[in-house]
């Protein structure tokens, strides 16, 4: 079988996909449901229609795209990623495995190749936190690692809830339809960015995940006493602010002292209040992410913070609560894929390396239902999540290759 990926077609949509933004380019924000969101959605469809796809929609709005097999009884083989993207971020995180999957699925079309499984395309509903405050949403409605309460309980910025959005947004139905039978996918793969420096750095240009590692994030609280900026005498202050700053200093100690490289922490949300330069913060909101490969190892740093939360309240004065938003487990990926991933690149001459995923990813929610592997290429200088995000065309290309061919294996 002879396949060609249109390496033109591919980078003409990814930059076309860019567009629906909210921010000017080469910045991408599109926050899922948004006006932007809706059009891309809008716009993808119509590829998945053209080239001859059944598409669906579930309640949640995870949308895929069906490339019917002869056996269409026989569980699907499924690929995919999202097109939601954080603010002021790029153009490659996920859209690479939208826009790769369709692009691999047009090329086994035109090479004549027939399925015997039928090959699926899925745009996942809100990988990124940024509206819900969870990521994922739509993989673990798939996978039930969320239930349908979340459709009142999770709300956005504005306080509407996920359903009054989502049925807004014309994504109607129970959110219990969402969930997918265990026989639903054969095999998912996912081809991604690496959003690290590795392959880059060791010029390979193709990566086999065999684990996806294990990411928790939480809300914490702190209250304490506001006052006057010039008045109120240092001994006497309780400074939300500065018990934050503790914190934040702590879990950054807890990651880099466990001595492993997949041990990662971050304090990337602090809500000050009354924010105001003469005024000493009386209430604080924090959101804490801690990841790692090895959950008792992430577990760790998140009993070091809580021993922190509670050494620096009684000696500051101020009360701390805690929430966990999601403690999930890691993800094996399925050696099967994996073993067919490599082959592939065996097959080609193409350099590959077996490698983990510190980012988080739909397929740590899929390998819940069905053997799930990841594919990843190249991104410069590791980049990710920022406006200069950039994968090359020809890596791309050679990342839809490899998964047209490692799809083909998997749905003969
Ligand atoms: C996904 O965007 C992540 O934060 O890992
Ligand atoms: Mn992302
Ligand atoms: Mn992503």
């Amino acid at each position: 079988m002879k396949l060609t990926i249109n390496q033109n077609r591919l980078s003409q949509e990814l930059e076309a996909l860019a567009e629906f933004s909210d921010a000017p380019a080469p910045a991408v924000t599109r926050i899922v449901f948004s006006d932007q969101d809706l059009k891309a959605r809008g716009w993808l469809k119509n590829l998945c229609l053209a080239a001859g796809l059944d598409v669906r929609q579930d309640a949640v709005g995870n949308t895929f795209a069906r490339w019917h097999g002869s056996d269409r009884g026989a569980p699907a083989v499924g690929t995919g990623s999202h097109i939601d993207a954080i603010p002021h971020s790029g153009r490659y995180d996920g859209t690479v495995g939208v826009l790769g999957g369709l692009e691999a699925i047009r090329a086994l079309q035109e090479s004549g190749f027939q399925p015997r499984r039928s090959l699926e395309v899925l745009l996942f509903t809100s990988e990124e936190p940024t509206r819900f405050g969870i990521g994922c949403l739509g993989s673990r409605l798939l996978s039930g690692t969320l239930d349908s309460s979340v459709d009142q309980t999770l709300r956005d910025a504005d306080k509407r809830s996920l359903q009054q959005i989502r049925t807004g947004a014309g994504f109607t139905g129970a959110l219990e339809t969402v969930r997918l039978s265990p026989d639903y996918y054969s095999a998912f793969v996912e081809l991604h960015i690496e959003q690290g420096p590795l392959l880059e750095r060791r010029c390979v240009p193709l990566g086999a995940v065999t684990a996806i590692a294990a990411p928790a994030s939480l809300r914490i609280e702190i209250e304490g006493q506001g006052g006057h900026a010039g008045a109120v005498l240092m001994p006497d202050r309780h400074d939300a602010f500065l018990a934050a700053a503790e914190l934040a200093l702590e879990l950054e100690a807890a990651a880099r002292a466990t001595g492993s490289t997949d041990s990662v922490a971050t304090t990337g949300v602090c809500d000050i209040f009354p924010r105001a330069i003469n005024s000493i913060p009386s209430r604080v909101h924090v959101e804490a992410d801690i990841r790692d490969i090895d959950a008792v190892r992430r577990d760790s740093m998140i009993d070091r913070l809580e021993e922190s939360c509670a050494e620096v309240a009684a000696r500051r004065g101020v009360s701390i609560t805690r929430e966990f938003i999601n403690r999930d487990a890691p993800a094996a990926c399925d050696p099967g894929i994996v073993a067919a991933i490599a082959s592939v690149c065996e097959e080609n001459g193409f350099p590959f390396d077996r490698m983990v995923s510190r980012a988080y990813h739909d397929s740590l929610f899929m390998a819940r239902i069905c053997p799930t592997a990841m594919l990843f290429i190249p991104c410069r200088n590791g980049v990710s999540h920022r406006p200069d995000e950039y994968s090359s065309p020809e890596a791309i290309a050679q990342g839809t290759l490899v998964l047209a061919q490692t799809l083909a294996k998997l749905a003969s």
